[in-house]
């Protein structure tokens, strides 16, 4: 696995603290890789932890009223699980990889420490005609970190094509989980009050 010197021990025992799920990754070196990525994502941001970045789907859109990115990730890891486990419960005959889908939920928005960082965003806003506002969106920056500490396509994928994005290719069985999980995290927050108002787009939310 990459090792970036940056990313300390007590990062990686931050990460695993924040996103308990990972402990349900049976693989150990998938398990270890879905904390690297998480603490590399951090240590090259503003941010100390995951617990700081703001609970929006994107920067300022669909926020929730309280809460953070852990408790987005966390909502849509399990919801996933769920969704995984009632299916092929029925359908054992269904070929589902819990493990990715839960590195799969847990790493697709591993973009947004840098989408959502305050000094990124302030240099963007200044001038998006020099690099674009965002110069790279949370999917595409989260995959490219996934490959960085080695992990599989598979969970790449997750990051670069739960969204938007991923209207543009053929999702995986396992991104099919990860972007319903997703989308319902959102949806159903929105149906229940759960978002500030002025943070809901005027259309249905994408990502
Ligand atoms: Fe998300």
């Amino acid at each position: 696995m990459a090792r970036d010197p940056q990313v300390t021990d007590a990062l990686r025992a931050k990460v695993r603290g924040e996103l308990r799920e990972v402990e349900e990754i049976r693989d150990p070196d998938l398990r270890e890789k879905v904390i690297e990525v998480w603490a590399l994502a951090i240590a090259r941001s503003s941010f100390t932890s995951i617990g700081e970045i703001a609970p929006s789907g994107n920067p300022g859109v669909m926020t929730l009223k309280r809460g953070n990115q852990v408790d987005h990730l966390r909502g849509v890891a399990r919801l996933a699980m769920g969704m995984a486990d009632e299916l092929t419960a029925s359908f054992p005959e269904l070929e589902v990889d819990r493990d990715i889908v839960i590195a799969g939920a847990l790493c697709h928005d591993v973009g947004k420490p840098w989408e959502f960082d305050p000094e990124n965003r302030k240099r963007w806003e200044s001038n998006p005609r020099a690099a674009g506002l965002p110069s790279v969106r949370h999917p595409a920056y989260g995959a490219h970190l996934c490959f960085t500490v080695g992990l599989p396509e598979e969970v790449a994928h997750c990051a670069t094509g739960h969204s938007g994005e991923g209207e543009l290719i053929v999702r995986s069985l396992e991104n099919t989980i990860v972007h319903h999980a997703d989308h319902a995290f959102w949806n159903i927050m929105h149906a229940g009050d759960m978002i500030v108002p002025e943070s809901v787009p005027g259309r249905k939310h994408v990502d």
